[in-house]
């Protein structure tokens, strides 16, 4: 069942172009419309909305941080996303013109579940992403966008991941299409280049031997720190998340910009920084930025390791090791950028010793609260 490969994070890893390709199957037209099955909210029902709200824990919540930036460019629709666990503990604010949008890859986990029933008791109405067909989420919820990862096995979520961040992207455009926006020509290229995403993610795989090599040697390390902006952040949370779970690991993603209101202290000579850098195009101020949050750390001592769009010439000088991925629209990157820390972590864990797929206490599905 592992195909060969020695564990089955490697065979989900090494799925993840097919998993995105199955993920966009037939929800495109040749016109560029998206029509998505099984969506069961009318157009009416969409209109009406005045909130997102995205729900999800662990890896599907850094998914759903990607859906708040990409929900609010494109729709201009407030969106919030929050941990499933905390969310009926708050009394949060939300109602009938409130779309939630629960992500889980079991469509099982106790936390997301009972957030989703709280918040249609609300008159909220709400649209399950799910990895798994009949599944107690989409069941209880109004409408479902399934992902076509295929089944995870691995307790560290990968392919499932990318198809997330997909399906989210394709709720985030729908809205847009249904309900019309100023951003309709930017709409509609994003539209065509999120067919190109499986190459890419494939191109990212194939360039995957100096990550592995990189990860082996550092698998001595104390603590790895990662940082980003923008998507780049729920990226770089995902990658110290799969560090902790799979290597045991002391990781903290933040947000770039942070750095100066604490975590610089945490850098010392040797520390590795992973940076998910952002396009030199499109937000180029933040790109600029986190240059210099590279500068600044590597002066105090920091190996930085460095993921960013090929023909990045800026960045290059201030990386000691730099990992090249290819380039996408903004808001598409963590599809390519995210590739990279699995890898890293999976190599890692495997260096020290551990059970890739199997991590010590954790389960796969987390059916209790
Ligand atoms: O099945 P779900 O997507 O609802 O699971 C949510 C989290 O438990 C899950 O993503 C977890 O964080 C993974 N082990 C991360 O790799």
């Amino acid at each position: 069942v592992k195909d060969g490969y020695d564990y089955f994070m490697l065979k989900e890893i090494a799925e993840q172009p097919t998993a995105v390709a199955n993920t966009l199957l037939g929800r495109i037209s040749s016109s560029g419309r998206l029509s998505l099955d099984q969506m069961r909210l009318s157009d009416e029902e969409l209109r009406e909305i005045d909130k997102v709200v995205v729900l999800a824990c662990g890896t599907a919540y850094h998914a759903g941080m990607v859906t708040k930036y990409a929900i609010e460019h494109w729709t201009r629709v407030p969106c919030e996303v929050e941990l499933a666990s905390e969310f009926r503990y708050r009394d949060p604010v939300v109602d009938r013109q409130t779309l939630v949008v629960a992500i889980s890859q079991s469509g099982e986990t106790m936390d997301t579940l009972m957030a989703l029933r709280y918040a249609r008791e609300q008159g909220a109405r709400v649209l399950a992403v799910c990895n798994t067909n009949g599944s107690t989420i989409p069941r209880e919820s109004d409408a479902v966008l399934y992902t076509y990862a295929g089944p995870e096995v691995a307790v560290a979520s990968t392919k499932a991941f990318l198809t997330q961040l997909i399906a989210c992207y394709l709720v985030g455009l729908y809205l847009g299409q249904v309900r019309g926006t100023k951003w309709g020509d930017e709409i509609r290229s994003v539209v065509r280049d999120l067919a190109d995403l499986p190459a890419k993610v494939e191109q990212v795989l194939e360039t995957m031997e100096p990550v592995r090599s990189l990860a082996r040697e550092l698998a001595g390390s104390t603590s790895v720190l990662f940082l980003g902006r923008h998507v780049g952040y729920p990226v770089a949370l995902e990658g110290a998340l799969k560090l902790k779970e799979l290597a045991y690991m002391h990781a903290e993603g933040f947000a770039a910009g942070e750095l100066k209101h604490g975590p610089i202290a945490l850098i010392e000579d040797g520390v590795p920084v992973i940076v998910v850098v952002p396009s030199p195009r499109g937000r180029s101020v933040l790109h600029d930025k986190i240059v210099s949050n590279i500068q600044e750390i590597r002066a105090r001592g920091a190996r930085t390791i460095v993921i960013a769009e090929e023909g990045d010439e800026a960045v290059q000088p201030y990386a000691d090791h730099l990992v090249a991925v290819p380039e996408c629209p903004t808001l598409l990157q963590p599809v390519v950028t995210t590739v990279p820390l699995q890898v890293f972590a999976c190599e890692m864990a495997s260096a020290r010793g551990f059970d890739v797929d199997q991590p010590r206490n954790l389960a796969k599905s987390v059916t209790v609260e």
